[in-house]
């Protein structure tokens, strides 16, 4: 990436969020001027989508970006999501289900979304569930009926797609009884039945949302599914499947969603011919993803960036630009190798400062050092281009931080990040030892008043991996964030 970038994040020429916030010339309003186009043309690799869309559009570009966690999820997508939101006019996500835990903090109300994107939570704001979340309707009812209690009206705003896959509740009853069979070798799945819902798809005998619409279909297909389920279920697992009034409750939740279902590919493609801008809400991280995530430790979708084009019908020259985002540390929920993992004693107090609980299952987080192979990696396989450091703030008591710049396998550095979980599970982690800065990052929101050695701290993350630092969260709550100026990112607000 662009190396007077990143390097200008930390001269102290700063964009406080105020002045992010600024109105602009309704000619920049999808987030670049004509003038910042011929900058970026020339400061970037020109690409001829650029062109296209200046052409078709006057001097609008259209802007579409996609955030991504960096590790191994709970990086705090969901605060940036809800932040860069307000500059975006659809919010979509892809992949997942309610394993996702997203939250989100303003006006000293805490909001847990799981499967509706953030973006809801601002007025106007349009949301988009794509065909490749998998979708439990009794939990999507529930997280209706939150919202509404805090008097946020979706009508016309929120979006399903005909072709997400339903979880059922056998699917919980299957994961369960799976996860029980496995023993020492169990994933720690969040037991919301994502599994055995993306297994169905690939299978080729799941249910999807649109046969909702259609009782006589819905009620077909169900019924062969669950001839065929319950005898998997009775030699595999010895137990019975339990579908009572199943098929009656599906149909009345049908019914209640019945508004919010459409074509959803085609409402994005739509949105971004007419110059709209979206955002792309990814679920989980890079290293939970299924292809590329430390298999089989991993959920079972693409949490990578890709996911965004097979989970949502949208191709990938309509994409912009990759947020990845990390936080100043790492942690991971469930089984699986994680290289950096702290000591039970500096683990404990990671956790405990940086309230590090499953959002979700509310289980306790592993916590471990910024592991940079993994955000290198990440970095890769998604195209980030610009990072989002969050929880800065966890550190501000820290005496000295470690950060791990390299593996070690059996004695030799590792180039690439092996793609055996077991063989991560042996490597040996090089680190660099950086001092901490030992004041107060919470809730600043000037990066020229971040103290010296943070700074230093995050310069170093940024030039190891060659890629703008474009914002930094210091705190839970929507203000507490720094966008750096003259980055990438400044540009999309
Ligand atoms: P599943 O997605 O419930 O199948 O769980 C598979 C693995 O992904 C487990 O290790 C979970 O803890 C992890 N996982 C799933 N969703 C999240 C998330 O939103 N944050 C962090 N870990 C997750």
């Amino acid at each position: 990436m662009c190396g007077c970038l990143h390097r200008e994040v930390f001269t102290g020429a700063t964009l406080s969020p105020a002045e992010g916030k600024k109105r602009v010339p309704a000619s920049e309003e999808a987030g670049y001027s004509t003038a910042r186009c011929v900058a970026f043309a020339v400061a970037r690799v020109f690409r001829p989508g650029d062109f296209t869309a200046m052409q078709s559009r006057g001097d609008r570009l259209m802007k579409s970006i996609v955030v991504v966690g960096a590790q191994w999820g709970d990086e705090g997508k969901g605060k940036v999501v809800d932040y860069l939101a307000g500059s975006f006019d659809y919010i979509a996500r892809c992949a997942g289900g309610h394993n996702a835990g997203h939250t989100v903090i303003y006006d000293g109300n805490r909001f847990v979304l799981q499967l509706i994107p953030c973006g809801i939570l601002r007025p106007g704001k349009h949301a988009v569930i794509g065909s490749g979340v998998v979708v439990d309707p009794v939990a999507l009812a529930a997280e209706l009926d939150t919202l509404a209690k805090s008097g946020i009206d979706v009508t016309g705003r929120l979006h399903l797609s005909n072709r997400a896959h339903l979880i059922f509740p056998y699917h919980r009853q299957m994961e369960k009884a799976a996860e029980a069979a496995r023993g020492a070798w169990k994933i720690g799945t969040t037991s919301r039945g994502i599994g055995p819902a993306y297994e169905d798809k690939m299978a080729r005998h799941g249910i999807r949302v649109g046969d909702l619409l259609n009782p006589a279909r819905f009620r077909e297909k169900l019924e062969r599914v669950i001839a065929e389920k319950d005898a998997v279920c009775r030699a595999t697992y010895g137990v019975p499947l339990d579908t009572a009034g199943m098929a009656e409750q599906y149909l009345e939740l049908g019914e209640r969603l019945r508004p919010l279902i459409s074509d959803v590919s085609v409402l994005i493609n739509h949105a971004l011919d007419a110059g709209r801008s979206v955002l792309f809400e990814g679920a989980q991280g890079t290293m939970l993803d299924i292809d590329f995530g430390t298999y089989p430790y991993v959920t079972s979708s693409n949490a990578i960036s890709g996911g965004v084009c097979t989970g949502l019908g949208v191709g990938p020259t309509r994409i912009d630009a990759v947020a990845g985002v990390t936080k100043a540390y790492t942690t991971r929920v469930g089984s699986g190798p994680f290289p950096t993992e702290m000591p039970d004693l500096e683990a404990t107090e990671v956790r405990d400062r940086g309230k590090e609980y499953g959002a979700v299952t509310g289980r306790p987080r592993r916590c471990g050092w910024l592991d940079l192979v993994v955000l290198q990696y990440a970095i890769r396989i998604n195209g980030i281009s610009s990072l989002v450091v969050t929880k800065l703030d966890v550190f501000d008591t820290q005496k000295e931080i470690q950060v791990c710049i390299g593996y070690h396998y059996k004695g030799t550095p590792l180039r690439e990040m092996p793609a055996a979980a077991e063989d991560l599970a042996e490597v040996t982690p090089e680190y660099a030892t950086l001092p901490g800065w030992q004041s107060v990052t919470y809730g600043v929101q000037d990066a020229a008043k971040l103290p010296r050695l943070a700074v230093a701290y995050l310069k170093f993350i940024s030039d190891f991996l060659g890629v703008e630092v474009g914002m930094i969260s210091t705190g839970p709550d929507r203000d507490a964030t720094i966008v750096c100026a003259a980055t990438q990112l400044a540009t999309w607000i």
